[in-house]
């Protein structure tokens, strides 16, 4: 029975050591933030963090994640306060949302290998695909996850964790919803 340490924990997991490790963290461990294409072919939304190196967890078994620590997107950062994630926010990386987990993984293993990376490195790091296309606001918003990194800042533009999506559609104002109207009022 395979064990690691999942986001700070110690994992055992009873199952098929060959499983591979997406499915053991999806479906044993319930941790559904870290997405799956079913067979290898998205690039890297299923992408983790084992021992400081952003992996595509459906390449490797559980087996093979023995002793090893893991960091899914849920145990990144607990109110969505990473910087990834704050830049990613803030520069509309973000579309359908389905590769955005194995993204901000790859990228926060990135800035915690290389502080300031280049517009070239961040492109050779980020090898996820994008059906939605993002990668121009992608490239922004790596380069500015870096800074507020370095200098320990918070973009307000992030939505407060929590937020409901009533509130954030109200603080968009092209999303700004009205109350539907009387069906009797005018008749
Ligand atoms: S599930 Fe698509 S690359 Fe891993
Ligand atoms: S935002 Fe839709 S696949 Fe990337």
């Amino acid at each position: 029975m395979p064990r690691m340490t999942v986001n700070e924990r110690p994992v055992e997991f009873d199952l098929d050591p060959d499983m591979p490790l997406l499915y053991a963290l999806r479906e044993a461990a319930n941790l559904t933030g870290t997405k799956s294409c079913g067979g290898g072919d998205c690039v890297g939304a299923c992408m983790v963090i084992v021992d400081g190196t952003a992996l595509r967890s459906c390449r490797i078994t559980i087996a093979e994640a023995e002793g090893r620590f893991i960091t899914t997107i849920e145990g990144l950062s607990r109110d969505r306060s990473h910087p990834v994630q704050q830049a990613m926010v803030a520069d509309q990386a973000i579309q359908c949302g389905y590769c955005t987990p194995g993204i901000v993984m790859a990228a926060a293993a990135l800035l915690d290998r290389v502080a300031a990376p280049s517009k070239a490195e961040i492109e050779e790091a980020i090898t996820n695909m994008c059906r939605c296309g993002v990668y121009p606001r992608l490239v922004k918003a790596i380069d500015r996850a870096a800074r507020v990194k370095a200098r320990g800042e918070s973009i307000s533009a992030a939505p407060a964790p929590g937020i409901s999506a009533a509130d954030a559609a109200a603080s968009v104002p092209a999303l700004r919803t009205t109350e539907p109207s009387d069906p009797d009022e005018g008749s």
